[in-house]
């Protein structure tokens, strides 16, 4: 008889105890969410002569580049940077913010230069193009303004940037890693 109230006592005192810690919450550590969306500005691409140079392509690419960049003719350079020698992807994606610059440049008909560039801006920006943000840059890097209309977009002229990447959609749109 006493050993029984023993038993129960204790195992009234167990069963105590486990309600007090599963009533006991669990203290939220405080978190700083990570950003969500990477939004390019006018110093983003600034220095990007000054960054890693990951690769330099000379003359026409015969099987994607057409017409893309202005740079279809054997005059012209393509060079690409990338603002370190680190970057890159994991899964086949690279990660938010990760950015890229191309200054294609040729010498025919008068030559000229046109600079190009993308941004990884994620938070569901484009999801039919990876959330890749396309743009045109000015000589200085800041990106260019025609008409009134600041160079930049999923879309950008009429999808045509996002529409040729897209046949690098395997390596997440980039074609030179
Ligand atoms: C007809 C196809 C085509 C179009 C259109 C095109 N690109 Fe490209 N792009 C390429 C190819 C191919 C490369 C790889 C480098 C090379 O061969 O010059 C490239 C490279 C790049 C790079 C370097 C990163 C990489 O993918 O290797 C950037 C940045 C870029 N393009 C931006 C743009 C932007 C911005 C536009 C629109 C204004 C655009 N591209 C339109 C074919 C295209």
């Amino acid at each position: 008889m006493r050993k029984q109230s023993i038993v129960i006592a204790l195992f009234a005192i167990g069963f105590a105890l486990s309600i007090t810690q599963a009533c006991k919450k669990s203290e939220d550590t405080p978190v700083t969410p990570a950003p969500s969306e990477f939004i390019a500005d006018n110093n983003t691409f600034k220095s990007f002569q000054n960054w890693h140079l990951h690769a330099t392509k000379n003359g026409v690419d015969p099987a994607m580049l057409k017409t893309a960049h202005g740079g279809d003719d054997s005059t012209s350079v393509r060079k690409i940077y990338f603002p370190t020698n680190n970057v890159s992807s994991s899964n086949g994606q690279y990660p938010l913010g990760t950015i890229v610059s191309k200054l294609t440049t040729w010498q025919k008909n008068g030559g000229g230069s046109m600079i190009t560039a993308m941004a990884k801006r994620g938070n569901n920006f484009d999801p039919s193009g990876n959330n890749w943000e396309y743009f045109v840059l000015a000589a200085d890097g800041s990106i260019m303004v025609d008409n009134g209309t600041v160079m930049r977009g999923a879309n950008l002229m009429n999808g045509m940037c996002k529409g040729c990447h897209a046949s690098a959609a395997t390596k997440d749109y980039i074609f030179t890693k």
